[in-house]
């Protein structure tokens, strides 16, 4: 028998910087083309639910996985990344969120230039902090980013999915 009691944990944790994430945003408009005025056309083909699917969760799943308390048959047991492959990947997880957040600035995916940009750097900040984390093998920064990465994912959904059922 396994209880998992990490997302508890995860929630506890990033409260205090959930209060942030408003009033931290910046405003600044997106940079939204990128290279691409100049560059090749890019290819998106997920939908915006399937990036979140198939991508960002996927990959943050493995970040939050890697780290925080379960309950056994024989008590509190702390996880965390043990090899050099443990902590590779996570960071490579943790990277593809970071860097795939920022298809979240580009058409089809982005809704508006002010909070939907503000939030989606929030997220790529953090899922960046874990990155660095993971590289440093700071455990307890990985838990506390990993924390504030899912309150940015979840600000985001307050505002723009709440009320709306989520569908593929
Ligand atoms: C900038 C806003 C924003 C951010 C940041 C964001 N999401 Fe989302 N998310 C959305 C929107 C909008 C939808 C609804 C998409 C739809 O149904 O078309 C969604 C839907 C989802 C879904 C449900 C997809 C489905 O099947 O309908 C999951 C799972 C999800 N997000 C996970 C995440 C995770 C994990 C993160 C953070 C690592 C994250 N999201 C960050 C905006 C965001």
């Amino acid at each position: 028998m396994l209880t998992i009691t990490r997302s508890v944990l995860l929630l506890l944790t990033g409260i205090g910087s959930a209060l942030l994430v408003g009033c931290n945003a910046s405003k600044e408009p997106a940079a939204q083309e990128g290279a691409a005025g100049a560059g090749p056309t890019l290819e998106l083909k997920a939908s915006t639910a399937q990036l979140m699917n198939w991508i960002l969760d996927a990959r943050a799943d493995v970040v939050w996985a890697s780290v925080g308390s379960i309950i056994t048959e024989k008590g509190e047991e702390q996880l965390a990344p043990k090899t050099e492959e443990d902590w590779a990947e996570v960071r490579n997880a943790a990277a593809t969120v970071a860097e795939a957040g920022n298809l979240l600035l580009l058409a089809p995916h982005v809704r508006d230039q002010g909070d939907w940009v503000a939030m989606t750097r929030k997220m790529i900040e953090e899922a960046n902090k874990c990155v660095q984390a993971a590289e440093a093998k700071d455990l307890e920064t990985l838990f506390t980013a990993g924390g504030d990465m899912y309150l940015a994912c979840t600000a985001c959904h307050a505002k723009y999915v709440l009320g709306e059922p989520l569908k593929d």
